[in-house]
């Protein structure tokens, strides 16, 4: 992958766990499906604030490996909105330079719809403006799991196995750690999204549901990161 140049002061990259989009439904008497579409509706915004700010990274937490386990009907709404938003956004996302990836397991997905995200993620596999990450039957302990299950495979030694080895086997080989991981909602967990990578995360938790986190909500929380002091351990004098 190009190496993007990281821009002072802003996060590399940032993940966001978008959650709300239910409740914002059910505050308008709406189905959840439609809270999730609104959710679909709004990443396009936050891509281009993102890249417009010089964020390189941005990663999206859709569908969890525990999300199978919601109704059927959820299920396949989500499943079908991922389709259309390659089918709606993603020749805009190419002509603005912007750089498709996939984490997780396209496997449990239908062979049309993980026909289409490899289309994707090979149209726009040259662009270097932003690289948009979606986290789609991802989690994060099962990533640690096939990630170890791989330096077995790969006959490495336990001796060998160290932390840039483990990281060079998840999803995310290819992908710097988040700085910045914003959970929508208000809620605070961290619900099995980026486990590993996020070990120095900076973590925020704006109460805003997801289908209303526009541009403006995006700039207030890169000020915020700015005016962080991230010590990756150290004290302040060392840094
Ligand atoms: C959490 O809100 C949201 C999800 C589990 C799904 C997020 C998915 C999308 C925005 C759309 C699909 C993504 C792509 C890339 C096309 P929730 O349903 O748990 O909300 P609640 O906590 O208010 O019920």
């Amino acid at each position: 992958m190009a190496e993007a140049e990281p821009v002072k002061g802003v996060p590399r990259h940032v993940g966001i766990i978008m959650d709300g989009n239910g409740r914002w439904a059910n505050e308008r008497g709406l189905p959840r499906s439609l809270g999730h579409r609104a959710g679909t509706k709004n990443l396009r915004r936050v891509i281009s604030a993102a890249a417009d700010a010089g964020v390189k990274y941005i990663s999206f937490y859709a569908f969890s490996t525990e999300n199978w386990k919601r109704p059927a009907e959820e299920v396949s709404g989500l499943m079908d909105l991922l389709a259309e938003f390659i089918d709606n956004e993603v020749s805009d996302l190419h002509k603005e330079n912007a750089r498709l990836l996939h984490i997780g397991h396209l496997d449990g997905l239908s062979p049309l719809l993980k026909k289409k995200v490899e289309d994707a993620i090979e149209l726009t596999k040259d662009n270097t403006r932003i690289n948009v990450i979606i986290a789609f039957n991802y989690g994060g302990r099962d990533e640690i799991v096939c990630a170890v299950r791989k330096l077995i495979a790969e006959g490495v030694a336990a001796e060998d196995i160290n932390e840039e080895r483990l990281s060079a086997s998840l999803f995310t080989a290819e992908i710097p750690d988040p700085d910045l991981i914003i959970r929508t909602s208000g809620e605070q967990r961290t619900s099995n999204f980026m486990i590993w990578q996020a070990a120095y995360a900076e973590w925020s938790f704006p109460k805003t549901y997801w289908p209303d986190f526009d541009e403006k909500a995006l700039q207030t929380e890169l000020e915020n990161y700015a005016g962080r002091e991230r010590r990756f351990g150290k004290i302040s004098e060392q840094l």
